[in-house]
């Protein structure tokens, strides 16, 4: 007779972010994340800032089709709170990126007042060195200037980019 292996659950992990729009740096995260957990929901804040480029359900279709390839990978949005988020999906860790020193300070407070919060647990992930300086809102700003973007995104997200700054530029009094 075979010894009974014990079933256990699957564990899920959430990464949560703007990805205003998700870039290469954002992407690695996500696969390593998806190489540790068994599920991954890749969840999209709709807390919309004047400044934002993409709607939500914009960059959820964007970011659906850059994680096609890994399996496992889910995305949604969400609102409200983070943790509130991770108990209705069964998700047992925040898994976030960490570009510089300075990233977390206050990276440390959320996962602080998260696990005080509800229990959940935060990870924390070097950034890939190569993408260590790349953000959304960098990103942004190059492409509303005239700069190229291509490096630093997948190349139909980078096309909508430079398409959106330039239809926004255009729509300017
Ligand atoms: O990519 P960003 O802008 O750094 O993502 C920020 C995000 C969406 C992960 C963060 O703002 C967040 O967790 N918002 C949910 C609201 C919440 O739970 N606030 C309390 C944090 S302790």
């Amino acid at each position: 007779m075979s010894a009974e292996q014990p079933v256990r659950p699957p564990r899920r992990a959430v990464c949560p972010g703007s990805f205003d729009p998700v870039t290469h740096g954002h992407l690695d995260i996500i696969e390593r994340t998806a190489q540790l957990f068994d599920e991954v929901v890749v969840a999209v804040g709709t807390n919309m800032s004047k400044n934002a480029l993409f709607t939500p359900p914009e960059r959820v279709e964007m970011l659906t089709e850059a994680v096609r390839r890994w399996e496992g990978v889910t995305v949604t949005q969400f609102s409200g709170l983070l943790v509130d988020f991770c108990a209705a999906h069964d998700i047992s860790a925040i898994v976030k990126g960490l570009r510089f020193v300075s990233d977390f300070d206050h990276e440390l407070q959320m996962a602080q007042m998260n696990k005080k919060l509800t229990g959940v647990d935060t990870v924390f992930l070097p950034t890939a060195a190569q993408w260590s300086y790349v953000s959304s809102s960098l990103v942004r700003e190059v492409a509303t200037l005239g700069g190229s973007v291509d490096q630093f995104l997948p190349p139909e997200i980078a096309a909508r980019t430079t398409q959106r700054v330039r239809r926004r530029a255009a729509e300017r009094p």
